[in-house]
């Protein structure tokens, strides 16, 4: 997790903010749209094996939207634009408490309208006021301004205690300067680079956030520095300068604190810590596959209207790019399978916070407990999928529209993609055998329809995917990848270590140690079932005795029905040996049996934070303390760690909301779920981890009058042509 933005140190700092500057120009690509069939090498058939092959060189367009970077909102969720960014800096520079110095800006973006005007709002109609919510530092205060674009004035400003509630996201300007300040300014680490024999031209450095210790970092916003050695390797995750932290105290400008204790470790050799395909020699033992794709013959079924929304089969939602959050579903709509009615499943979706403490008690390592999404944005670190291996090949690729700290327009080409996805796995299905009846074999494909970005931070990768279902069930799974966060070591065997000197993290590398770690992803998602006013009922199983000479059976199981009434009831923790299912449930909507229409929350693979309660880290984010929570709709409170997570000190968290305890019962309730992993590291994860992956689904539940897709068709021979490669060349 980690830290952002890297940069070696002097030259390539200048290179960095380049490359920053060359991304905010617009940017239109072309996606290729052309089934591969009409490439020439390639020779096609359908069954029966009769048509020519110009007749099936078919174009598959996904129509990229003319420009996102200067279009116009369509939608009132739709992000600001680039002209509206533009407009919003126009407006804060003439006023008055900003005219005389431009404040740095930290987080730009739409102040959605309030959720009953949007509710309203229909294709067509005048869009609500829009807003911009605009977070800015300033002479080391926090200001939280609201720019109302239709006035064109500042309609709010709130300038937030120094300290006391946590900072914004940092920006690359932040991290520049802290490196800056460090090259100039201490002699020290001059000194320490040369006496470990390491030369400054190879040296990179991560400002890792310093997550918050109490009253001593109070009052200053500081960042972290830890360095790598770049000599021979892309991968300088792998080749840490142990124990050299330095601390930035960035507001005034001068290193606070130096911390130089691993100068007795070796830094770990660069020798195959490589993970680019070119340089891997000799390749790998196995047998290469074949290419492999989907095939869609007629093109993909899905379209996007308006830039932003996203209709297939019986689903449309709409999805937007966000720079803290990543990747925003809102208003997420299901086909009534028996009537065609479009209805409400969630208003909004998206992961809210991102905490992931690492396990050593040490100087250098303490104080690492990320959170991702508040310290660095999800989006903001997400960069350009990779065509074709990131997403499959019938993929639209969407742009963010982000903003920079000088409170310009920032493009992200192509940060998210939306492709149909078939494993090859099962709808459902049934076969007969035929004994007293005829033989019936009905099956049908299961095809998804995903939403991804892939979010670099620093070291890890977090891939999250909105995977929608036509059974009505929506999938939300994130895969880690990318780089552990290594130690340096003396050690390069673990015969080295004495039984007495046990070391508890892994050796994955002759020097270097894999960090024991967790990622909790909490997710905000405000569930909206067939309208606002939903419950919230923790559906319990539990073991019921027979008594005597009832029945040969001793005990089943029964489920028992609670609904919460307020907060608390649905503060919860997973439980094997206790468990339940957490159904939302709109008391006012029936089935045709009167059951009340719902979804569940379907948790898989999960791990909980078993740090103390009263450990800051854990404080900061105690959202974590449960799995479940369920709170009443508040727009103000989206972020489960807080609106300012820097160095936040844990009294703006969803726990401390929690605590109000307020009624939730057919109520506007948000549903707030934490997907844990624990991280033990091993030799695989070295020098570049497969993918990890966990999930939870979003399930309907007595929503449908029955199995919504009896009527979905099968695949036949002659929907699909065959292609093969054609031995003419
Ligand atoms: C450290 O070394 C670099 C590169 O030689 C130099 O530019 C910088 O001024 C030095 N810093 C200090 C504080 O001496
Ligand atoms: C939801 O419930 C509130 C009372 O808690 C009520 O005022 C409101 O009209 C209800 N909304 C809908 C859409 O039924
Ligand atoms: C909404 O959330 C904010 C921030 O947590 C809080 O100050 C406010 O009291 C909340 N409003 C209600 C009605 O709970």
């Amino acid at each position: 997790m980690e830290s952002p933005s890297c940069s070696r140190l002097s030259i390539i700092i200048i290179i960095f903010t380049l490359s920053l500057l060359a991304t905010s120009s617009w940017y239109i690509t072309t996606k290729p749209g052309t089934l591969s069939c009409s490439e020439s090498n390639f020779l096609c058939s359908s069954i029966p094996r009769k048509a020519k092959l110009s007749s099936l060189i078919i174009e598959t367009p996904i129509p990229k939207p003319k420009n996102l970077a200067i279009s116009n909102p369509l939608h009132p969720l739709d992000p600001l634009a680039v002209q509206e960014i533009n407009r919003v800096r126009s407006i804060l520079s003439s006023y008055g408490p900003f005219s005389s110095t431009f404040p740095s800006i930290h987080s730009l973006s739409l102040d959605e309208p309030e959720k009953s005007q949007v509710l309203r709002w229909k294709n067509g109609d005048p869009f609500p006021t829009r807003k911009a919510l605009v977070i800015g530092m300033l002479n080391g205060e926090v200001h939280v301004v609201l720019v109302d674009l239709e006035l064109g004035q500042v309609t709010d400003h709130e300038v937030k205690q120094p300290g006391l509630e946590g900072y914004p996201m940092i920006t690359m300007e932040d991290v520049s300067l802290a490196l800056q300040i460090l090259l100039t300014s201490s002699e020290e680490f001059n000194k320490s680079i040369s006496a470990r024999g390491l030369d400054l031209q190879n040296v990179n450095c991560l400002t890792p956030s310093p997550g918050w210790f109490g009253s001593d970092e109070e009052g200053h916003r500081v960042i972290k520095i830890e360095c790598f050695y770049t000599e021979g390797t892309p991968n300088f995750y792998m080749r840490p300068i142990e124990g050299l932290v330095i601390t930035i105290d960035i507001e005034n400008l001068k290193v606070s604190k130096f911390t130089d204790t691993g100068r007795g470790i070796p830094v770990p050799k660069a020798e195959n810590t490589d993970y680019r395909f070119g340089s891997q020699n000799p390749p790998p033992k196995m047998q290469p596959i074949n290419p492999i794709s989907i095939e869609q013959p007629k093109g993909p079924s899905f379209r996007i209207e308006d830039e932003h929304f996203v209709t297939w089969a019986n689903w449309k939602f709409h999805l937007k790019p966000d720079q803290r959050a990543g990747m925003v579903i809102s208003q997420a709509m299901v086909q009534d399978s028996e009537t065609g009615e479009f209805r409400s499943v969630m208003y909004k979706g998206f992961a809210s916070e991102l905490f992931v403490p690492y396990m050593d008690f040490s100087e250098g390592w303490y104080f690492k407990s990320y959170m991702d999404a508040g310290e660095y944005g999800l989006g903001a670190m997400a960069l350009t999928l990779v065509p074709l291996n990131d997403c499959p090949r019938n993929s639209y690729f969407m742009d963010g529209v982000f903003v920079s700290a000088d409170g310009k327009p920032l493009i992200r080409p192509d940060m998210i993609c939306v492709f149909e996805s078939y494993a090859g796995d099962v709808a459902w299905r049934h076969s007969e055998f035929p004994v007293n009846t005829f033989e019936i074999r009905e099956s049908r494909p299961k095809i998804n329809l995903v939403a991804r970005m892939a979010a670099s931070v620093g070291n890890y990768d977090y891939i999250i995917d909105w995977e929608f279902q036509m059974d009505g069930l929506i999938r939300v799974k994130v895969s880690l990848s990318g780089m552990l966060m290594v130690e340096g070591t003396q050690y390069e065997n673990i015969n080295q270590v004495s039984p007495d000197a046990q070391i508890s993290h892994p050796l994955v590398s002759e020097n270097v140690i894999g960090v024991i770690h967790d990622h909790f992803i909490t997710f905000h998602l405000d569930m909206d079932v067939d309208g606002s006013n939903n419950s919230f009922v923790n559906v319990n199983l539990v073991k019921e005795r027979s008594f005597p000479g009832q029945s040969p059976r001793k005990s089943i199981l029964k489920a028992k029905r609670n609904v919460a009434k307020t907060e608390e009831d649905a503060r919860l923790k997973l439980k094997l040996y206790d468990p339940s299912e957490f159904h939302f449930i709109n008391p006012s909507k029936r089935s045709r049996l009167g059951n009340p229409s719902g979804y569940k929350v379907v948790p898989g693979a999960n791990a909980a934070s078993l740090l103390d309660l009263d450990d800051p880290p854990q404080l900061r984010a105690a959202f974590t303390n449960n799995q479940i929570w369920v709170t009443p709709y508040n727009r103000s409170e989206q972020w489960a760690g807080g609106l300012l997570v820097y160095q936040s000190n844990g009294e703006d968290t969803l726990a401390v909301w929690s605590n109000r305890n307020r009624p939730i019962e057919n109520k506007d309730i948000v549903l707030w779920y934490t997907l844990g992993f624990h991280h033990i590291p091993c030799q695989e994860d070295f020098p570049v981890m497969p993918t990890v992956v966990s999930s939870f689904d979003l399930k309907p539940v007595n929503f449908f009058e029955r199995n919504p897709i009896l009527g979905f068709r099968p695949n036949l021979e002659q929907d699909l042509p065959l292609c093969w490669a054609s031995n003419t060349n």
